[in-house]
């Protein structure tokens, strides 16, 4: 008979509290160096891509996996255009699901992605080729931007717009938000921010996409749970709770003991700090940039709100190499273009879509169930059952 109890065997190396630092997998998608305060997209500078490229160029080399020419982008944004399309099922009952209160519209995305993946059809990515799996992920990707929009318009009673044609997946975004076909330096500004944020190497939620990918369930199913990730404010759910510190503190005089009351009393500022990048993280310099080129108070008001905070973080955090990130700008960014604040995660849902799926093919693809251990540092078993225990 085997023996049982003791210590946990050997054999198991544990790894540092969050995984840090710990690799789990070989991507080509791409990688952030927080060291450097970089990050490419298959080997580009993805915020060159952000400043230079559209939506679709980045989409196809994230998802084909090659910059496409322009006849092959022109051709893409059609193809992906014309998925912009919900199934008739969904449409119905997507009003159903943002009349609830209160409406959380990352909560009805979750669910609406589910259904439509279901109305889809989508099988486990086990059962199908590469192809459909990738095909699956434009079709999904295409959906979301309108899922997204579609619940908060049904949420506040109004139609479901459907774009213009001929306007890219930001400017499409906005348009159907909004009802209005956007102002072009917004569109513009916001395309910049969807690029910047379609990927960030081994997220949590993009981890959570590759895990559910690996037990071979369907795509659905993976970007369900991605969904769920990023709603936490550790990960997506920042850049509302940045906006709403920059209305807590109101004037520039504020600011300095505010943040300083805020970090004393152990809460965290949000938008600062990154796991990965210990310098500048690229998307925060850039979106800060964009955030300056909208113009605007808020923006001005957030540059000084920005520097005191690092002073602050320096003061009472040094050593732990502290800076803005994404988040911060980014609620900047989307309130000057006009997107609504309970919007902001789920924006930010509808551009990781993108890495999403192309991390959920890469996964299918080279696939192997992820299923690490735990040590176990419980009472040494077997504990005996405590007398007399039966069966109630
Ligand atoms: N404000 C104040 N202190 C902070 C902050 C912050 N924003 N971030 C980290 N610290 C401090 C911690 O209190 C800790 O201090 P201690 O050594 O005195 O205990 C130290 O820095 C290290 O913190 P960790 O939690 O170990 O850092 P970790 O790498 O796990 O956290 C995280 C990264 C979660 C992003 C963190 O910086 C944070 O909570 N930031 C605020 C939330 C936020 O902006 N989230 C968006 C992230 S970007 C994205 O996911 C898209």
């Amino acid at each position: 008979m085997t023996q049982v109890g003791g210590a946990a065997p050997p054999q198991v190396a544990m790894a540092a509290p969050g995984l840090e630092g710990v690799a789990v997998a070989e991507t080509t998608i791409g990688d952030v160096r927080g060291e450097e305060g970089f990050f490419h997209y298959r080997g580009y500078n993805a915020a060159e891509l952000a400043r230079r490229l559209s939506f679709e160029q980045v989409w196809h080399l994230l998802s084909e996996g090659f910059l496409p020419d322009a006849g092959q982008v022109a051709a893409f944004r059609q193809r992906t255009s014309a998925m912009r399309s919900l199934p008739e099922q969904v449409a119905r009952l997507l009003p159903e699901l943002a009349a609830g209160e209160p409406f959380v519209p990352l909560t009805a995305l979750r669910t609406a992605v589910s259904l439509t993946a279901g109305v889809l059809g989508l099988q486990p990515v086990m059962d199908i080729s590469a192809e459909e799996v990738r095909q699956q992920g434009l079709v999904m990707t295409a959906l979301a931007p309108v899922l997204v929009t579609g619940l908060y318009r049904a949420h506040r009673g109004e139609p479901l717009v459907v774009p213009d044609p001929d306007l890219g997946y930001a400017a499409a975004y906005l348009q159907m938000l909004t009802g209005r076909r956007p102002d072009p330096l917004q569109a513009r500004a916001v395309e910049k921010y969807l690029i910047l944020t379609m990927d960030h190497g081994f997220n949590a939620s993009t981890f959570t996409a590759r895990v559910i990918t690996s037990t071979g369930a369907d795509m659905g199913a993976a970007l369900v749970g991605a969904i769920g990730a990023l709603s936490g404010p550790l990960h997506g759910g920042a850049p509302s709770r940045a906006l709403q510190t920059l209305d807590e503190i109101g004037t520039e005089e504020r600011a300095y003991d505010y943040l300083r009351q805020k970090v004393e009393s152990g809460d965290r500022l949000m938008g600062f700090g990154h796991r990965v990048y210990k310098t500048d993280d690229p998307r925060s310099t850039l979106l800060r940039e964009v955030a300056l080129e909208l113009g605007g108070e808020q923006a001005r008001f957030a540059e000084h709100v920005e520097q005191t905070a690092l002073r602050v973080l320096g003061e009472l955090k040094p050593g732990r190499r502290l800076y803005t990130n994404v988040e911060f700008y980014a609620g900047v960014v989307m309130n000057t273009a006009g997107i609504p604040r309970e919007m902001f995660t789920p924006t930010f849902a509808s551009s990781r879509t993108v890495g999403w799926t192309a991390a959920i093919c890469e996964q299918a693809a080279h696939n192997r169930l992820i299923r690490p251990s735990a040590v176990y540092v419980g009472p040494t078993p077997p504990v005996p059952l405590p007398e007399g225990s039966r069966y109630a």
